[in-house]
């Protein structure tokens, strides 16, 4: 039986179907191989991210969802806000990132490396070689002084200029007369400059602080904010900041908020 008219040519027609269907595959994969060439990827990133905890009989024994289904990429040089009620799961989000937490759910990329496929020692590793941490408790070592807790960090990495860049990051956050004072000798605030300069001395690429001017007045908050956005300024120091601090929020090109454990 013939053909119709419009079938009369089957190959005609299949030929630049394939053709067209082999253009789209091509152009797909310029641009992936395009993207991996000029597209950075993330510095961190998380995927569906949760953490449940088991409530012990007392408190009914439940499950309690702290952070649920957490979708979060920061790309190398942003700055983010992450802001939420107290409670809302800031810590446990940037605890995660860090890699210093383990999740119940979802996984964090950290410099393109899946942080929970590695053990512990091999985290730390990659910890040490990118990230600061400021924690909202400080964590500052009691028996070690101020000037001895910036430097025990460069002396793990076997720096020997410990002293010397200890002493320079003390004084640019305004603590070159207390080099000497142990952390129950200092106020709250120069604990936290402390505990800052810990973190900047390192010189991360990615710098995660829990409220780094909580516990500062305006003027030294003020400074302590200049001097975390020089850092991303001059060395492209990606800046994953929680904060309460609408001034600090708003230096970030993006806010991040929190409720009930997941992002609005
Ligand atoms: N190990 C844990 N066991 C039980 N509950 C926990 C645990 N860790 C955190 N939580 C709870 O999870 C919630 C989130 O805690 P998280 O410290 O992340 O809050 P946050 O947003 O940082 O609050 P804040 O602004 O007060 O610092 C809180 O209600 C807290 O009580
Ligand atoms: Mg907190």
């Amino acid at each position: 039986m013939p053909y119709a008219a419009d079938r009369l040519s089957p190959k005609t027609r299949i030929v630049p179907a394939a053709a067209a269907a082999l253009q789209v595959v091509a152009r797909a994969k310029s641009r992936i191989l395009s993207m991996s060439v000029n597209d950075p990827q993330p510095i961190v990133a998380a995927r569906g991210l949760g953490k449940s905890v088991r409530l012990s009989e007392a408190d009914g024994a439940a499950t309690l969802a702290i952070l649920q289904d957490i979708d979060l990429a920061v790309m190398p040089g942003e700055a983010v806000a992450i802001l939420g009620a107290s409670g809302s799961g800031k810590s446990t989000l940037l605890g995660l990132l860090a890699g210093l937490d383990t999740p119940t759910a979802g996984s964090v990329r950290l410099d393109g490396e899946e942080l929970f496929a590695l053990d512990e020692d091999a985290r730390a590793g990659l910890r040490k070689r990118l990230v600061g941490f400021v924690f909202q408790s400080f964590q500052l070592l009691a028996p070690l002084n101020a000037l001895e807790n910036v430097m025990l960090p460069l002396e793990l990495a076997g720096d020997p200029d410990a002293g010397r860049k200890a002493r320079e990051m003390l004084e640019r956050v305004g603590l070159g007369a207390r080099l000497r004072h142990y952390p129950k000798t200092l106020s709250g605030g120069e604990q936290q400059r402390v505990a800052l300069a810990r973190a900047f001395v390192m010189r991360p690429k990615l710098l995660l602080a829990d409220e780094p001017t909580g516990n500062l007045d305006a003027a030294t908050g003020a400074d302590v904010i200049d001097l975390i956005f020089r850092l991303n300024r001059e060395e492209g120091t990606t800046l994953v900041l929680v904060t309460h601090d609408e001034a600090l929020a708003r230096r970030c090109a993006r806010q991040v908020r929190l409720a009930g454990g997941r992002i609005q």
